[in-house]
């Protein structure tokens, strides 16, 4: 029998970590009540992500955020659901260079990929000052540069579309005993919520390495391993520990890891210079040095989350590794020209290396030992609404 692992701080009371499927029915019925009310979906060797204080993380809670997450009703247009740029199949990104919001709008950043999302210190690409999934929701659904769901000035008639569903009738009062409407407050710690359960760590690399099954990963995979950790390409210096990113929050952790770099991917006119509107933190900070520098994405299902890189501007996990192996990637013509591997600020990491077509399939091999087809069909993070329900009946999804 697993033991219960109980963590003792108030914002985690509520998270038992165990094994999916491992706690024992006659053990959950004589803990005290706040105990069982949820059970993050996760191996004993990983604690949960963390979660903020005024937050007690619920079964009501999580099936709240779900729905709400698949909902086309928080948009504009009746058609954007977080799901239309966030899909499970795709570890919830979205195939597409850019997102795409209501009424067809096009953005200006790669939608990331929402795996083990709970754990990122900061969010989105490159702001450090979005902290918590809770602040960051209101973004897509309000933001107006880019319009991703247009309910800027929206929220009443939106807080009445929701209270006049029956779903919503019973399930915000069940989330939210003291606070029973649908407001800023309840929708967006419901979403914070589910979105933190959205925990992968049952990849084939994952069973090869913590469950003794040795033949979970290929020989070619194998061989990729050994070169991701090798020196020669340093790729595992920025793309580290259990979310291969050096970007690391659990509930255990007393301080954030945090770290955005610039690899050399444009150098517009030798200047150093990036497109604009995708400058890095260099947006937030006006640092020269800050200049596209990028928080490092975690690697994990990375083979189902393509095009690649802030811009979606690499199409393959192949063009990946050939950016890395030439310090940086440069482009002869056009408005973007430039030698990524002369780019002043590209971090020290980034210096290029040989490396065979051979070895390219093996580390690609590798790469996609990190996707867990659990993940990406788990019912528990699916479309929870009936087909042709007003939530999804006129909801764009990325693979339709
Ligand atoms: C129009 C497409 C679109 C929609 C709709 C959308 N997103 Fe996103 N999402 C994006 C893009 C693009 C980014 C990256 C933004 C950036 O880096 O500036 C992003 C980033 C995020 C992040 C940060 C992920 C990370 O790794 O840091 C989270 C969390 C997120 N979205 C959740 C949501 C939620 C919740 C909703 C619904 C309320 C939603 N998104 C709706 C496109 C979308
Ligand atoms: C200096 C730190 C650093 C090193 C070293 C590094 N990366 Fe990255 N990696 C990043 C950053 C930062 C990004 C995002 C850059 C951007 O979007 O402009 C990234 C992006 C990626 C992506 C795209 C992920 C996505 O979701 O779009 C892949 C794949 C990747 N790296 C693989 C590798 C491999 C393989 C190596 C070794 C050859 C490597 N990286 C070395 C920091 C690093």
């Amino acid at each position: 029998m697993a033991p219960l692992l109980i963590l003792g701080a108030s914002a985690v009371l509520a998270a038992v970590f165990l094994p999916r499927d491992e706690v024992p029915a006659e053990t959950v019925a004589a803990r005290p009540a706040i105990l069982d009310a949820f059970r993050w979906p996760m191996p004993a060797w990983m604690p949960p992500p963390p979660v903020p204080d005024d937050i007690t993380v619920t079964p009501d809670l999580v099936d709240l955020g779900r729905h709400l997450f698949y909902d086309a009703r928080l948009s504009v247009d009746g058609q954007t659901a977080c799901a239309s740029c966030h899909q499970q199949e795709l570890a919830f990104s979205d195939g597409r260079p850019v997102g795409v919001g209501a009424h067809g709008t096009i953005g200006h950043r790669n939608s990331p990929s929402l795996t083990n999302v709970g754990y990122m210190p900061t969010l989105t690409w490159a702001n450090p000052h979005f902290t918590t999934l809770e602040f960051q929701a209101l973004v897509p659904m309000f933001g107006t540069e880019p319009v991703e769901m247009g309910l800027a000035g929206q929220e009443e008639a939106l807080f009445a579309r929701l209270a006049a569903d029956p779903y919503y009738a019973e399930a915000f009062p069940a989330a939210f005993p003291e606070r029973p409407a649908p407001d800023l407050y309840t929708i967006t710690r419901a979403l914070g919520a589910f979105q933190r359960t959205l925990i992968s760590l049952n990849s084939p690399y994952d069973r090869a390495t913590y469950y003794g099954e040795a033949d979970a990963m290929s020989d070619a995979a194998r061989r990729g391993q050994a070169l991701f950790f090798d020196h020669r390409l340093e790729c595992y210096h920025c793309h580290t520990g259990a979310l291969f990113s050096d970007n690391l929050q659990t509930a255990r952790t007393p301080f954030p890891e945090n770290a955005f770099h610039n690899t050399g991917l444009y150098n517009i006119g030798g200047t150093g210079a990036y497109p604009a509107g995708g400058l890095g933190l260099y947006e937030f900070t006006g640092v020269a040095s800050d200049m596209g520098r990028f928080r490092t994405p975690s690697l994990r299902n990375v083979a189902v989350t393509a095009p690649y890189m802030h811009d979606g501007s690499i199409a393959t996990l192949e063009e990946v590794i050939r950016h890395y192996a030439a310090g940086g990637r440069t482009i002869p013509d056009g408005p973007h020209a430039g030698a990524g591997h002369e780019n002043p600020y590209r971090d020290s990491l980034i210096t290029g290396f040989e490396i065979s077509d051979a070895e390219i399939a093996d580390l690609t091999a590798f790469l996609e030992s990190l996707t867990d087809q659990d993940f990406l069909t788990d019912p528990a993070f699916a479309d929870p609404w009936p087909d042709g329900h007003p939530a999804n009946a006129n909801r764009v999804m990325p693979l339709n």
